[in-house]
């Protein structure tokens, strides 16, 4: 097939760290609603996105420990080993056409209710949760304990993601979601301990989620971060200079941004409806 010049870099390879993309046609993370629930539907849909071309084929969110998961929503899941299975089809599917697969590591904290676990979500600050059904569930502050099992549980889903077979592992903290952003969000983040505060601290959740992952999975695994960049509330949120000042910093500290608006109701509008 013949390609217009101007698009031939669509069609280059990348390298992402240490792996290399086979073109720029990149699938960003987004559920379709099957998630655990409806697993030969899920991995045919994302294998159909690698035969058709897409470089990058990445999955949904996917709840990493069940102190933090958002029923009713059916998301993925990588809580153990019993997961396992699921997430190699998935990537046996996706690497069949020579593409790459990613999986976006999730930990929402107060925005899930907990519905399903009923354990008590844990966010920076004593706090009612924010979730899109408006829950009325209180989210608990967390203490040091709960900071460093956090970084534990992520740790080991990035190392069972790589057991999985995928080739990129996000750290996510978008859309209101994510506890790195509501750890950065000064709106929720009242702490007075490291990581509250200024924007280093209030960074510090961030960075050790993404240096940690470095640490476990990134000899071989690229890894990348999507983060919301502004929260449209001006200076009360996270804001467009904040987050400049913040790249300034750790531009190099992840293999690859992803970068978001902060709240899914901006970010994720279908363009037939709404403004660009
Ligand atoms: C139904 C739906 C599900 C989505 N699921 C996720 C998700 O699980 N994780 C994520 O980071 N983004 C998710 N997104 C956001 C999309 O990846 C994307 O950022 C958003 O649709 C904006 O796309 P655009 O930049 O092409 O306009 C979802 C969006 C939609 C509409």
């Amino acid at each position: 097939m013949e390609v217009d010049e101007r698009y031939k870099i669509l069609f280059e390879p990348v390298k992402i760290g240490p792996v290399v993309t086979p073109n720029r046609f990149y699938q960003v993370p987004h559920c379709n609603g099957m998630g655990f629930r409806d697993v030969s539907g899920m991995v045919a849909l994302r294998a159909i996105k690698a035969e058709g071309g897409w470089g990058v084929v990445c999955t949904e969110q996917v709840e990493i420990h069940h102190t933090s998961e958002i029923a009713p929503y059916i998301e993925l899941r990588i809580w153990d080993d019993k997961d396992l299975p699921v997430l190699s089809r998935i990537t046996n599917a996706v690497h069949i056409h020579g593409a790459l697969a990613g999986i976006e590591l999730a930990y929402n904290g107060m925005n899930g209710p907990n519905l399903y676990s009923r354990e008590v979500p844990l966010g920076p600050s004593d706090l009612p949760t924010v979730t899109f059904s408006n829950d009325p569930v209180q989210a608990r502050a967390m203490t040091k304990r709960d900071i460093t099992n956090l970084r534990r549980w992520h740790r080991n889903a990035a190392l069972r993601s790589k057991a999985a077979g995928f080739d990129i592992v996000y750290v996510y903290g978008a859309h209101g979601l994510g506890a790195p952003q509501h750890f950065l969000s000064r709106r929720y983040n009242q702490r007075t301990d490291e990581y509250g505060g200024s924007l280093k601290n209030r960074a510090r959740l961030l960075i050790e989620l993404i240096e940690d992952t470095k640490d476990a999975v990134g000899d071989t695994c690229a890894v990348a971060c999507r983060i919301g960049v502004d929260e449209m509330i001006g200076e009360e949120g996270i804001h467009r200079e904040e987050m400049l000042e913040l790249f300034s910093e750790i531009s190099e500290l992840p293999d690859l941004w992803d970068l978001t608006l902060c709240s899914w109701d901006i970010d994720s509008q279908t363009s037939r409806f709404s403004e660009e």
